[in-house]
C-alpha cells in the first residue's frame, strides 16, 4: 500500500485567510491540499471554481487536488488543469463517458481521480481502475465539511483495494468525510492511504500545527 498521505481540504478553512492556513498546513506537514468544488447542482452546496485553486496555487508548493463535486465535469477539467490543480479527481456518478475524462485528464498532464458517493458500490469502478490514479471513497454524502463519518464506508475501501491487489495495481485510495483521530486508524487499516480532513485540521479551537500533529499521531 502507498505512504500514508494527509491531505487537508481549504472548505472549512478561514477563507479570509486562505493562504496563510494553506501555508500553516504545508508547515505542518500536509502531503496535499484539496480544493472542494461544488457546483449546488451535484451536491446542495456551491463552494469554489478555478480562480480558487489559483489562488492555492500561489500559496503553496505542495501538489493541489480538484474535487470536483459537478455535473458535466468534462466541461471544466481544462480549467482546473490550466489554474494549477495536479490531480483532477471526477465523481463517478457525474461522469457520462468516464473513461474519455479521465484520458481528458491525462492527456492535459495531470493525475485522474475517480470519486464514488456512499451509496455507489466499488463495483462500478471494476472497468476503469486500472486507468485512474486514485479512488476517492466518499466517507461522507458530499457537500459539506463537519459531517459525520458513514461506518458502512470502512468495507468498501478494503473492497476497493482488495480490487486493485487482485489487478497488482499500487494505487492511491483516498477518503473524505469526517476525518479525526478515531477515524483515522479505521480507514488506514481497512486500505486508504490519502486521508482527507477539513474540520478536524481547521478550526477555531487549535492551530493548524497542533491539529495535524494530532492527527498524524493517530496513525502511529
Ligand atoms: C465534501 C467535502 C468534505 C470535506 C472534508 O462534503 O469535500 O468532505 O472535504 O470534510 P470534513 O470536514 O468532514 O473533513
Amino acid at each position: 500500500m502507498p505512504q500514508v498521505e494527509i491531505v487537508p481540504s481549504i472548505l472549512s478553512a478561514d477563507l479570509a485567510r486562505l493562504g496563510e492556513q494553506v501555508k500553516a498546513a504545508e508547515a505542518a506537514g500536509a502531503n496535499r491540499i484539496q480544493v472542494d468544488v461544488m457546483d449546488g447542482r451535484f451536491v446542495p452546496n456551491i463552494t469554489f471554481g478555478p480562480l480558487v485553486v489559483e489562488a492555492v496555487r500561489r500559496s503553496t508548493r505542495l501538489p493541489i487536488e480538484a474535487h470536483l463535486m459537478i455535473v458535466e465535469p468534462d466541461r471544466y477539467v481544462s480549467d482546473f488543469a490550466s489554474a494549477g490543480a495536479d490531480v483532477i479527481i471526477v465523481h463517478q456518478e457525474a461522469a457520462t463517458h468516464l473513461h474519455r475524462l479521465v484520458q481528458q485528464v491525462h492527456q492535459l498532464g495531470k493525475k485522474a481521480g475517480v470519486a464514488i458517493n456512499p451509496s455507489t458500490p466499488a463495483v462500478v469502478l471494476e472497468e476503469i481502475l486500472g486507468d485512474v490514479d486514485s479512488v476517492l471513497v466518499m466517507t461522507v454524502n458530499p457537500g459539506f465539511g463537519g459531517q459525520t463519518f458513514i461506518e458502512g464506508a470502512l468495507g468498501k475501501i478494503t473492497r476497493v483495494r482488495q480490487m486493485m491487489n487482485e489487478r497488482g495495481l499500487d494505487r492511491d485510495i483516498e477518503v473524505d468525510g469526517g476525518i479525526g483521530v478515531v477515524t483515522a486508524p479505521l480507514v488506514v487499516k481497512a486500505g486508504a492511504n490519502l486521508l482527507v480532513a477539513g474540520a478536524f485540521i481547521f478550526n477555531d479551537k487549535e492551530s493548524v500545527a497542533s491539529a495535524m500533529l494530532r492527527l498524524r499521531d493517530s496513525l502511529t
